[in-house]
C-alpha cells in the first residue's frame, strides 16, 4: 500500500535494526485517513471471505481493526492484556510471549463473544515473530471458529513470523512488508 508505505518513509524512525517506530501514525498518534485507507485495502482484500467478526489485540491492532469492520459491515473484538473487572471468568485465554520484550503475557476473549460459525479475520500493527497473531488463532480455533485470513499493516519480514504462519495454512495480508531496517532507513519486499 502506497501511502502507508510513504508514511514509514517520511515518518517511522529507525530505533534499530529490530525496531521501527511509528507512534505518529499507528502506535499512539493515529492518522484516520490513512486508517481509513487501511480498513477499505483489508476489506477488499478479505470480502469474499464471508468475514463474520473480526479479532484484534489491545491496543495498535483495534483502530485498523474497527475501519475494516466498518468497511465490511462486522463487529471486532479485541483480546483483553490484562483481566477486567467484567472480564473475569468465561474466558478464552492463551500465553503471548514477547521477544522484543522478553516477557510472557496473557490475552483473553470472553468465550461469549465467539462461536463456532464465526469465519474470523485476525488484525494486528505489526507481524513481528507471529507469536501475537498465532495466540489469537488460537483462541478462535479454541471457539470451533475459523480463522478466514490475516491482516497485518507492517510485517517485519527479517523476523519468521510471516514465513511460520504461511507454513501454517493462513491467508495473510500484509500492507507494507520491510525485509530490512539496515542503516537507519526501511528497505520494503516490492
Ligand atoms: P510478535 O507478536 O509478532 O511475536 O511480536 P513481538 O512479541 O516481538 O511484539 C510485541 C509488541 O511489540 C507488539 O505490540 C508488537 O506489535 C510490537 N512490535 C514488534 N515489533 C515492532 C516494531 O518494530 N515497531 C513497533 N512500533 N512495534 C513493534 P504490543 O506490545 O502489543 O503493543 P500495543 O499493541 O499495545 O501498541
Amino acid at each position: 500500500m502506497e501511502l502507508l508505505k510513504r508514511k514509514i518513509i517520511e515518518e517511522g524512525i529507525v530505533l534499530s535494526d529490530q525496531v521501527l517506530k511509528v507512534d505518529s501514525f499507528l502506535n499512539h498518534q493515529i492518522d484516520p485517513l490513512l486508517m481509513q485507507e487501511i480498513g477499505r485495502t483489508f476489506a477488499n482484500r478479505f470480502r469474499e471471505s464471508g468475514i463474520t467478526k473480526i479479532v484484534t489485540i489491545e491496543s495498535s491492532g483495534i483502530a485498523p481493526a474497527v475501519m475494516t469492520a466498518l468497511e465490511l459491515g462486522v463487529s471486532v473484538i479485541f483480546a483483553r492484556k490484562r483481566k477486567s473487572l467484567t472480564l473475569q471468568d468465561d474466558l478464552y485465554t492463551e500465553k503471548v510471549y514477547s521477544f522484543t520484550k522478553k516477557e510472557e503475557s496473557e490475552v483473553s476473549i470472553s468465550r461469549k463473544l465467539l462461536s463456532p460459525s464465526d469465519r474470523v479475520l485476525l488484525i494486528d500493527d505489526f507481524l513481528a515473530n507471529g507469536e501475537a497473531a498465532l495466540a489469537m488463532a488460537r483462541i478462535v480455533e479454541n471457539a470451533g471458529a475459523e480463522v478466514a485470513g490475516i491482516g497485518i499493516v507492517i510485517e517485519k519480514a527479517f523476523q519468521n513470523g510471516g514465513s511460520k504462519l504461511r507454513e501454517l495454512g493462513y491467508d495473510i495480508e500484509s500492507l507494507a512488508r520491510v525485509t530490512s531496517l539496515q542503516s537507519g532507513s526501511a528497505v520494503f519486499a516490492d
